[in-house]
């Protein structure tokens, strides 16, 4: 795969080996995201950051990562601040933003807004997510962090046992993570969901061509046995009616109780986040937040790493990344 110039609109367009190439820019990252050294690499360079939905992780940690190579952020959040309000075209949008910036990021409610925005697009287009079709950054950041949990238990993706628990159906960055796991060798998914919430019939059937074992569990025991448990959050944004999704809420919760009672000791927490913790919902209870397996923080940390790699070989600066830096001079006590 070439990055250079390219939009990232789905994680079709990734292969192992582009991945691994993805992985081993964000290994060289850590230095700057632990702010033990400054990079200017991307000095002058400008993001066009365009948020169309709500985003706490997604929108502040490609800001960051582009911060942190020494380039500058511009936001538009919200439809209604923006002239898409006014009826204006998205290919209007990106021909105008393009010419404001080096590269954009985008997320947006609709499914394939991002594509569409893309093709009028003069700069590369990343996409933050569109409606419930895709969320590559995240499924990158995802396998990401499942590779390193693993390899400090001596295990590797290849032969993976993951169940995916929660809201499957609208779910897009477990639809993003589910692609992306296909390319792997033998891996089991267990998906643990409400009939009407389980995984698209496609991505399921496209999983089982590859010749992996995907077992689909109405009940919490579905968990037992898996590597990853990852918890995903009742999408209610997505459902035709709102008040819908209040019935699902609350249906698979995952607690220090339900971990003792099917889990292997060291089976690794994630959620894409943000965990819905309001007293109904609660799929992912802070009675977990000292287990050292949770690992979700250390998603949210991985998830500038990757950003941080794409936009160095989008921008093809990877390999000029150290010559442009600097130790840190001022107090840093930040702990990773
Ligand atoms: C996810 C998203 O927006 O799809 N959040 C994120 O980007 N980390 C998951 C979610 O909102 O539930």
């Amino acid at each position: 795969m070439d990055f250079v110039g390219s939009h990232i609109l789905s994680v079709s367009q990734f292969d192992r080996h582009a991945i691994e190439e993805v992985f081993a820019v964000a290994d060289q990252m850590e230095p700057y995201a632990r702010r033990q050294r400054v990079t200017r690499v991307l000095e002058g360079a400008i993001l066009g950051s365009m948020f169309f939905e709500p985003s706490t992780r997604t929108r502040v940690s490609f800001g960051s990562a582009f911060n942190l190579l020494g380039g500058e952020v511009r936001e538009t959040t919200e439809v209604k601040a923006s002239s898409l309000a006014k009826g204006e075209s998205f290919y209007d949008t990106a021909r105008v933003l393009s010419g404001y910036s080096d590269v954009i990021v985008m997320r947006h409610q609709q499914e394939g807004s991002v594509a569409e925005f893309a093709d009028a697009s003069r700069v590369p287009v990343l996409n933050g997510g569109d409606g419930s079709n895709e969320h590559p950054s995240q499924a990158l950041l995802d396998l990401y962090t499942i590779r390193k949990e693993l390899l400090s238990k001596n295990k590797t993706i290849d032969n993976l046992t993951i169940a995916l628990i929660g809201d499957l159906r609208y779910g897009r960055a477990v639809h993003s993570l589910c692609k992306l796991l296909s390319l792997y060798n033998n891996v089991s998914f267990t998906l643990v969901s409400p009939p009407e919430l389980t995984l698209p019939g496609d991505y399921v059937e496209d999983m089982r061509s590859r010749g992996h074992t995907v077992t689909l569990s109405s009940d919490m025991s579905g968990i037992g046995g898996a590597d990853i448990l990852y918890v995903t959050r009742t999408q209610e944004e997505r459902f035709p009616d709102p008040s819908e999704a209040e019935k699902y809420k609350g249906l698979f919760r995952l607690n220090q109780t339900i971990y003792t009672e099917y889990c292997e000791p060291n089976t690794v927490i994630m959620h894409p986040l943000p965990r819905d913790s309001r007293a109904n919902a609660s799929e992912l209870d802070i009675d977990l937040n000292d287990n050292p397996n949770l690992a979700i923080f250390r998603q949210t940390d991985n998830g500038v790493l990757i950003r941080m790699a794409l936009f160095a070989l989008i921008l093809n600066v990877a390999n000029q990344v150290d010559t442009h830096s600097r130790a840190v001079n001022w107090y840093t006590a930040k702990r990773f």
